[in-house]
């Protein structure tokens, strides 16, 4: 079975986006293994940071690396993605070795999608990761799955996707499993 790495992009313990991607890893049941990245120590980008690599972006990189995929799951913040993810995003973007900047990162040419859940903004936001995956040189399977919060989380902290939003994750799965064939 394939390598799934989820990257919840809210540190927020109660995260919808958490929530969201429990519900992602059902659909992956049986299907794929899901791992989840543990980036809440990774420290604001810094070119003065990055020799020697910290010791939580490196096992970043490491768990990207041995991953045959990634796939997101982000809040949106002002119409955008948050700066934190971009801020991740960013470290993983470097080169491995910085003799070359251009050369490969832990991203090269990994698999990636991305789902969304917030109250407005999935559009600005999906089209921002539509510019930046590809750009960071990840394969980016266009199939998002965007939801709403339910009304009733505002009040009891629990997301319920939508029958709708689970037939979308079913096709995402779908998708990035295909694209690692
Ligand atoms: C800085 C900031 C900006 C936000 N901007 C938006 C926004 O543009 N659209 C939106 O739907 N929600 C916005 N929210 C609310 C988030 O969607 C909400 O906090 C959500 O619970 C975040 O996802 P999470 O539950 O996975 O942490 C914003 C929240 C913060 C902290």
């Amino acid at each position: 079975m394939k390598n799934i790495l989820f990257i919840v992009g809210s540190l927020r313990e109660g995260s919808f986006n958490k929530q969201m991607a429990e519900t992602a890893e059902k659909v992956l049941e049986g299907k794929a293994n899901v791992s989840y990245l543990d980036w809440k120590d990774v420290p604001v980008f810094s070119q003065d940071l990055e020799v020697p690599t910290p010791a939580p972006v490196a096992a970043a990189r490491e768990a990207v690396q041995a991953a045959d995929a990634i796939w997101i799951f982000s809040p949106v913040y002002n119409f955008s993605i948050p700066g934190s993810v971009k801020n991740l995003l960013d470290w993983l973007s470097r080169a491995l070795d910085l003799s070359d900047t251009t050369g490969a990162s832990a991203l090269q040419d990994k698999v990636s999608t991305v789902s969304l859940v917030a109250n407005g903004g999935h559009d600005q936001a999906a089209d921002i990761y539509r510019n930046l995956m590809p750009f960071i040189r990840t394969q980016f399977v266009d199939q998002m799955t965007t939801s709403r919060v339910n009304d009733s989380a505002w009040v009891d902290g629990t997301f319920v996707a939508s029958e709708e939003v689970i037939a979308d994750l079913n096709k995402q799965a779908d998708a990035l499993l295909e694209a690692l064939n």
